[in-house]
């Protein structure tokens, strides 16, 4: 966390929306980010002696995260939990003494008192849980990504084109205030052109969790094998993917990459290396690397402008040709020997300047506190976004209301997870199938 003032943070989605500056006049504002629509003010008030009957399906670290959250929400009250792992419904179980708990999800949506159901399973229940819930008639926000596969996730996006229940994925960058204003920053041309996407997520960390008895090293290391994980795509790229499409309002036509198992040979399934490149239409390409043996460049998601850089994970962005035109090239070259940056002079032309960030002069997306993940946490950062978009879920649970663009980013995003993947395993490069196109899509 980043501290520019000693000011606390109000978490409730209220607050959040007065820091976004939509209290009075933000119409205008509103209208570039559809999903917040329904939270003005008055639906706030509105609503505000109501609660949304809460059940958790899958209480492990993620499910107990939103636990954490839904416990102090006003408007949200946990009647009910469900998990296959005992030790972990027991662990959940403690946290809300009062909910009912279940072995079976099955039975959970039987039951009449539950408006919505927060679904944190492993990826590959997904699909099933978010179908059933909404066949069920509940209100679903289930984690990301979408579905373990293009086909599941298709089946998604069609059932809810049917139903007139709310459904969010937890795609938390939507609600995290220094990705809306930046997104809004690049949206009115502060970086010019947007003319790359640079996205990275390195970690040092096997991803292993402990398991009590062989029989349930699957179970538990989930993420580790292909049947119930895509791994580092599924896990991490999703959340930096849906920033490029939000970015750029457009979606990759083609993706190439390689995918390895460099450092865990340890038995499981999924890379825990992969370098990828997505290309849109215009020739902008996303560079995409993750890496979870070294964590040397943290988590970073990047748009180049031709006038600048937006360096969303950070918060901070980078003018070209304003705050980097003070010295001449022969003075920064200078300068630069003087700081030991070079041993000998390079040499290069009249023209030439020397090109090194260290040049840039960070101006900062938000002023006072804000947080930056340095995706280092295997349950999110402390504030960036996801306890947002849990309680806009659980005002939506009440207000029926569903929310704009979610569930098409979040398809859009494990679309090109699943599809890097596939680039990966089959090593070739694969053109966005039409059949999975929608018309939320601009290629
Ligand atoms: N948005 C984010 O930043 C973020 C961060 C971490 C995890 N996640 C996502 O949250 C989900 C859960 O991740 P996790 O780290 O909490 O995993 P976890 O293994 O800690 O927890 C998953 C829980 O689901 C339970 N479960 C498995 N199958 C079930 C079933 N059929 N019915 C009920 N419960 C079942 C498991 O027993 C376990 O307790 C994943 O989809 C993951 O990608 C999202």
């Amino acid at each position: 966390m980043l501290k520019k003032t000693e000011k606390q943070v109000d978490l409730g989605l209220r607050q959040f929306i007065k820091d976004l500056g939509y209290i009075s006049g933000g119409a205008a504002l509103l209208s570039t980010i559809p999903w917040l629509q329904s939270f003005t003010p008055d639906t706030l008030n509105e609503i505000k002696n109501e609660k949304a009957r809460i059940a958790v399906i899958g209480t492990g670290s993620r499910g107990q995260y939103h636990i954490h959250a839904l416990l102090p929400m006003q408007h949200a009250e946990i009647v009910a939990l469900c998990d296959i792992y005992p030790p972990n419904l027991e662990e959940a179980s403690k946290l809300c003494p009062t909910a009912r708990k279940y072995t079976d999800y099955r039975k959970l949506l039987e039951s009449p008192d539950i408006d919505g159901v927060v679904i944190a399973t492993p990826l590959n229940w997904h699909a099933l849980i978010v179908l059933d819930a909404l066949s069920a008639g509940k209100h679903a926000f289930c984690e990301k990504s979408m579905a373990l596969t293009m086909d599941q996730c298709k089946a998604i996006y069609d059932a809810y084109q049917k139903t007139n229940k709310v459904l969010y994925f937890c795609m938390q960058r939507m609600f995290d205030e220094k990705y809306i204003k930046g997104m809004q920053m690049i949206h009115s041309g502060l970086i010019g052109d947007v003319v790359g996407l640079r996205c990275h997520w390195f970690r040092n960390h096997d991803w292993r969790r402990p398991v009590p008895s062989a029989n349930l090293e699957r179970q538990i290391n989930w993420r580790l094998y292909r049947d119930s994980s895509a791994g580092l795509m599924t896990e991490l790229a999703t959340h930096q993917l849906e920033v490029c499409n939000w970015a750029t309002k457009r979606i990759p036509q083609s993706v190439v990459g390689m995918g390895d198992i460099v450092n865990w040979k340890d038995g499981r399934e999924v890379y825990d290396s992969v370098s990828l490149t997505y290309r849109y239409s215009s020739g902008v390409k996303i560079t995409y690397e993750s890496l979870i043996s070294n964590k040397f460049n943290g988590m970073e998601d990047q748009v180049l402008g031709n006038k600048g850089t937006m360096n969303l994970a950070t918060g901070m962005y980078y003018l070209e040709g304003v705050d980097n035109t003070g010295n001449s090239g022969i003075e920064q070259l200078l300068s630069q020997i003087g700081n030991k940056v070079f041993a000998a002079i390079p040499a290069a032309g009249s023209s030439w300047r020397p090109e090194t960030k260290k040049e840039y002069k960070p101006h900062y997306i938000i002023e006072g506190d804000y947080n930056i993940n340095d995706g280092l946490s295997m349950i999110g950062a402390v504030k960036d976004g996801s306890d947002e978009i849990l309680s806009a879920f659980c005002q939506a649970c009440i207000t029926g209301e569903k929310g704009k663009d979610i569930v098409e980013e979040a398809y859009c995003a494990t679309l090109l997870c699943l599809l890097g993947n596939q680039a990966m395993d089959e090593q070739r490069r694969i053109d966005f199938p039409d059949e999975y196109k929608i018309p939320y899509m601009n290629f």
